[in-house]
């Protein structure tokens, strides 16, 4: 597999990786579950999944396959495609992120605190599953994903740490 395949396979999954980094900087206000609680008496969600940070990550994850489009048409084939391919990483990235949060607060686990593997597989394979039908990637390049992105989503959460943007770097 050479340079330009890898490069390739970051370029098709970029909208999941901006979908779940945005909520960052734009997510807050109302929290998703409302505050509700689930059975065991935690939260359902927690604080953490606010509709602001989902919608605005639904947003820019959205927009980034806008302008991937205009960068390197012949990649996607038409705009329609391109577009369908970001909604739909980020969708599926924003909600395997919430699915997470559900278990994670079934697990006793407070808003913040790392799930080592949940955290930065969760929403990358649920961008994949919901992208699927629309463009995927060969096995190879998939794999490759699955292995890069951890050490991306432990870099960002650093840099997004460093820059002040979150309380925790992870
Ligand atoms: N965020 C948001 N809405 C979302 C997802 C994320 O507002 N749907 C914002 C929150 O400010 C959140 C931050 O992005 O704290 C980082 O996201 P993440 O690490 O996914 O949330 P955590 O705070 O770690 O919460 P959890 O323990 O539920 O994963
Ligand atoms: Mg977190």
């Amino acid at each position: 597999m050479g340079l330009s395949s890898l490069l390739w396979a970051i370029w098709y999954i970029l909208p999941a990786y901006v979908a779940n980094g945005s909520p960052v900087l734009v997510g807050g206000g109302r929290p998703i579950d409302g505050g509700r609680t689930w059975r065991d008496g935690k939260r359902l969600l927690g604080d953490g999944k606010t509709w602001r940070g989902f919608f605005g990550g639904v947003l820019f994850g959205t927009l980034t396959g806008l302008i991937q489009y205009f960068l390197t048409p012949g990649f996607y084939g038409s705009l329609k495609i391109a577009l369908e391919l970001a909604f739909l990483l980020s969708l599926g990235a924003l909600l395997g992120d919430l699915i997470g949060s559900f278990f994670k607060r079934r697990a006793n686990l407070p808003r913040g605190a790392p799930a080592i593997g949940l955290d930065q597989l969760g929403f990358l394979l649920s961008a994949l599953a919901f992208a699927y039908p629309v463009k995927t990637l060969p096995s190879g390049q998939l794999l490759f994903v699955l292995i890069v992105t951890p050490f991306i989503h432990w870099g960002a959460n650093y840099f997004a740490y460093r820059m002040g943007w979150k309380s925790v770097p992870w």
